[in-house]
């Protein structure tokens, strides 16, 4: 129970890693506020979580702002919400792009801005973003998702520097080939598809797909007090897919 007490928001907790960082936050004491553009999935999850749902669109700040408000004071921000459009960079469009960079990265920063000034004055605060391995080695097929990605690596110690002082800590995690929707739905390219997963599983260590719930283990741990010295870090929940 690291996390009695604790008020959290989680982005994008309808589904796949948001979802289980929920439930994992909730089973360590938390009030878990589930935040999602898929409301029917919000609610879904906060019912199993015995938490909240609120609508979020995180491309949005004044949408950002009212989860945040009708939330009230935040100890813990889960920034999860993020999508993928695959394909080779060549064959993508400008609005392929924004939409990957205003979900991914701005999404992030809009939340992070309607969070950080009353935890600013509670003199307390977890940020826990989900960046990607991808961000870090960049991903074939996901050239933007990658930029987006290694942004929020840069965002979030901008963010442990700046905000140090008020106690508050940010710090990204960077999951390898999980097995969720996002990740699943390359499944519908076919063969193609099939192949890329088998490449991902082959580019990790351990030669598997990660769970959601191992990534949310790593999300309690940066949002919990045994984590109270770490901060402008980049955690990998990779199976070793992006060691250096
Ligand atoms: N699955 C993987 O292999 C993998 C690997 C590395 C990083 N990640 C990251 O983990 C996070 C979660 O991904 P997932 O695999 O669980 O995906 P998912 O598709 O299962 O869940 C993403 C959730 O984000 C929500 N969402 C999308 N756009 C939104 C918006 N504008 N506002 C609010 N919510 C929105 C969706 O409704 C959905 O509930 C993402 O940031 C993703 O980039 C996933």
């Amino acid at each position: 129970m690291r996390l009695e007490g604790r008020k959290a928001l989680v982005t994008g907790g309808a589904s796949g890693i948001g979802a289980a960082i929920a439930a994992r936050l909730a089973a360590e004491g938390a009030e878990v506020w589930v935040g999602d553009i898929d409301t029917e999935g919000a609610e879904r999850v906060a019912g199993e979580v015995n938490g909240h749902a609120v609508e979020l669109d995180v491309t949005d700040l004044e949408s950002a702002n009212a989860a945040v408000e009708a939330a009230g004071t935040l100890d813990i921000l889960v920034n999860n919400a993020g999508t993928d459009e695959f394909g080779f960079f060549t064959y993508t469009t400008p609005e392929q792009w924004q939409r990957v960079l205003s979900i991914n990265l701005g999404g992030v920063l809009n939340c992070t801005h309607a969070a950080l000034p009353a935890m600013q004055q509670a003199g307390y605060g977890r940020i826990v973003s989900i960046s990607s391995e991808a961000g870090r080695v960049g991903s074939k097929g996901s050239a933007v998702y990658s930029a987006a990605k290694g942004g929020i690596v840069a965002f979030m110690k901008a963010i442990a520097r700046e905000n140090a002082r008020y106690g508050i800590t940010a710090n990204s995690i960077a999951p390898g080939p999980i097995e969720t929707p996002l990740l699943m739905g390359a499944k519908e390219f076919g063969e193609i598809g099939e192949k890329v997963i088998e490449t991902m599983k082959s580019a990790t260590q351990m030669g598997r797909l990660g769970q959601p719930d191992e990534v949310a283990a790593a999300a309690a741990f940066l949002a919990s007090d045994d984590a109270t010295y770490v901060t402008g870090e980049t955690l990998g929940v990779s199976g070793g897919l992006g060691m250096v």
